[in-house]
């Protein structure tokens, strides 16, 4: 996949800038606070709908603008695509996403066409944050993978928005009616949430084993990534459904829905041992690393063509030697890459250097 074109109109520093990279590695450099990873987001925006920082749409809106657009044209096998979104501020209109030239009705819509897979140093909340971290990793590559996949996600999450609320009412024959309704909506969509997410942790594990082996060049050190779920049966639905009517009444205590994929994680262990509990900053980086490049891998697989790389800043924390091996594993994509230092290049040959200040971008 090649980025031909990306437009940012009002979009966090920039008032109006298009950029034409060329395939291969792009590199973006500049000052802190320069812009870098604004770049990044607006890319990350048009594969997504959603910023990789930030919850707040309006926090990507020029200061003092009342709307900004972001754009991305990528030419793939099977020809152009083009996506993009406008935001809003205040309350009045939300976003709007485009899939070549048309508004899209939901944001699920945007997903598929224009994919990535973002690398930065806060990866390595992968390994060292709580399982919400780990369970966003797999919805934002399973999301590009199967756009149906992020529909059921929405139902889900509004399922249980609707269930955790009625838990927080006193309890009476009327509520439980209506929570019946929505533990079956809960159980049906649970079910192949958990499926695809087992399904590919089992292969991202194989493909993150293989990238920390090479990485770190060890080969005693063995990576494993596995899918830790309640919902282990093979009707999946119905053990759903049969939990969490088992578990309504401490749900209500609990003001909250303590069994469902909401609540799952992923299981990180080198050679057996727990990476979060016992793993160095070193090892925990690599790890986290060779999990971008299994998503990066999976999409590679399944669409048939590599998706977008953006890598913010994370050359410089590592070493020559595990730098020369990520470039080195990156080479069949084009890659958006920043850094303040142009000398932790060493090695990367790109084919394009940006520099960036002051709002504008400069070859
Ligand atoms: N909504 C906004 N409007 C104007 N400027 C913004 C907005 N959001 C962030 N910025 C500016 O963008 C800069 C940070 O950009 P960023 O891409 O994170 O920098 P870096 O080059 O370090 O990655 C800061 O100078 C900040 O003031
Ligand atoms: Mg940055």
């Amino acid at each position: 996949m090649h980025l031909t074109a990306l437009k940012l109109k009002n979009f966090r520093s920039y008032a109006n800038i298009t950029l034409t990279p060329p395939e291969g590695i792009t590199v973006i450099a500049g000052e802190n606070g320069a812009g870098k990873t604004n770049l990044l987001e607006a890319v990350h925006l048009c594969c997504l709908g959603r910023s990789h920082r930030t919850n707040t749409d309006t926090d990507m809106i020029l200061n003092g603008a009342d709307t900004a657009a972001v754009q991305v044209t990528v030419q793939r096998r099977d020809g152009r695509h083009d996506t993009g979104v406008r935001l809003f501020q205040g309350q009045k209109r939300k976003k709007i996403c485009y899939v070549n030239g048309k508004t899209a009705q939901r944001v699920g819509d945007l997903m598929g066409h224009a994919t990535c897979v973002i690398f930065s140093p806060e990866d390595l909340g992968l390994v060292q944050d709580g399982p919400n971290v780990r369970r966003r990793y797999l919805d934002m590559l399973l999301s590009q993978l199967q756009p149906a996949y992020f529909f059921t996600l929405q139902q889900y999450m509004t399922a249980l928005r609707q269930r955790n609320a009625l838990l927080k009412q006193p309890e009476s024959p009327e509520l439980n009616a209506q929570l019946d309704v929505w533990d079956e909506q809960l159980a049906q969509a649970a079910a192949p949430l958990t499926r695809l997410r087992e399904q590919m942790s089992g292969r991202l594990s194989a493909m993150a084993a293989e990238h920390y082996r090479a990485i770190s060049g060890r080969d005693q050190e063995v990576l494993s990534i596995r899918y830790v779920t309640q919902l282990g049966e093979t009707d999946i639905a119905a053990q759903a459904l049969r939990l969490l009517r088992q578990r309504r009444r401490d749900d209500f205590h609990r003001l909250s829905t303590s069994v469902g994929p909401h609540r799952d994680d992923l299981s990180l262990t080198l050679s057996g041992e727990s990476l979060q509990s016992y793993a160095s900053q070193g090892q925990s980086r690599t790890a986290a690393l060779s999990m971008k490049l299994a998503a990066f891998d999976l999409l590679t697989e399944e669409q048939g063509e590599p998706p977008l790389l953006l890598l913010d800043d994370v050359l410089s924390e590592l070493d020559p030697l595990r730098r020369k091996r990520l470039i080195d594993r990156i080479r069949s994509a084009q890659a958006l890459l920043t850094c303040t230092d142009v000398s932790d290049l060493n090695g990367a040959e790109p084919n394009c250097i940006l520099r960036v200040a002051g709002g504008t971008v400069s070859e």
